[in-house]
């Protein structure tokens, strides 16, 4: 079983990679902390809230991190997501708050409790992360393994050259690979293998309740807003999860990567080196389609809504 402490932006596919650490039995998710970036942190906060209650997982903590990057004006993306985040999906006003502390001081007190057993899983903007490296800098070591959804080689959407997790605050991108850890870096390259294809659609609405009340609002959201050029819809989030649990459907390779946090048209940039005899990263290149579908389908098949 691997334990996961989640720092996310709910966002649509945010929500779907808690569902599937929910869902599959082989992960246990621990905590999750929020930061802004696809949409406000109030609203990512408020998202998380629901969420929890929804899958009726009150056991897990829920801390709001960092609402704005280091030193960066924020910038949302709620065009691909919808102005609350979870496009036109309307969840129940959570009973229970966010905890009193501080998702800085959750990610270090979770790791510190454990060094060795908690996997720290990021899925939006690195602001609050690179907060608690500064604070207590021996969370690289005592993470059982770091693992981003973010960046990419050979493109980006938030500009040409970058994904938008690094885009946002590239200044806390740069600190979190130069923190000493191995950063595990599911990118662009690999999140737009993995499309909501008619096909993988109609396979989800099979789910049952889950299928068609969670499951297809969240991966459809932005794909019905987009033209019919549109290949379908990607589940970025989800692969960041999913090679925790299955790195076997991932064709990974070592690399080192820097973050660009200067260029007039480069800013936010993942620039990766294959070749480097000093890596810092793991860079999963490669998905098995088929094998990832076929997992995330049978974990979102097990989860309960309450
Ligand atoms: C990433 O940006 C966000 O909009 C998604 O939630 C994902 O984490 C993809 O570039
Ligand atoms: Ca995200």
């Amino acid at each position: 079983t691997h334990r996961i402490l989640l720092d996310c932006d709910p966002g649509l596919d945010d929500a779907l990679a808690i569902l599937l650490a929910v869902g599959d039995p082989a992960l246990e998710l621990v905590g999750i902390t929020t930061v802004g970036g696809n949409v406000s942190l109030a609203n990512t906060t408020r998202n998380a809230l629901q969420l929890r209650e929804y899958l009726g997982i009150d056991e897990v903590p829920v801390a709001a991190g960092a609402a704005e990057p280091l030193v960066r004006a924020p910038e949302t993306a709620a065009h691909v997501h919808g102005a609350e985040g979870l496009g036109d999906l309307v969840l129940p006003a959570a009973r229970l708050a966010a905890s009193e502390a501080h998702a800085v001081e959750v990610i270090i007190e979770t790791l510190r409790a454990e060094p060795g057993a908690i996997h720290l899983v990021a899925t939006g903007p690195l602001t609050t992360i690179a907060l608690a490296l500064r604070k207590e800098p021996r969370i690289a070591e005592w993470a059982a393994s770091f693992t981003i959804m973010g960046g990419s080689f050979t493109r980006g959407n938030a500009s040409p050259a970058a994904e938008f997790n690094i885009y946002v605050d590239p200044e806390a991108a740069a600190e979190v690979f130069a923190a000493g850890w191995t950063v595990t870096m599911v990118g662009l390259d690999l999140t737009l293998q993995a499309l909501v294809t008619p096909e993988v659609e109609a396979r989800m609405l099979t789910l049952g309740p889950i299928g068609g009340e969670l499951v297809v609002p969240l991966a459809t959201y932005y794909r019905n807003r987009s033209g019919d050029a549109f290949q379908g819809q990607a589940v970025h989030d989800v692969c960041a999860v999913a090679y925790l649990a299955r790195p076997e459907l991932f064709v990974s390779r070592p690399a080192r990567v820097e973050v660009e946090t200067r260029g007039e048209f480069t800013s936010g940039m993942t620039v990766v080196d294959f070749s480097s005899d000093r890596p810092n990263a793991i860079v999963p290149v490669e998905l098995d389609v088929e094998g990832f579908w076929d997992y995330a389908h049978e974990a979102w098949g097990r989860v309960a809504p309450t």
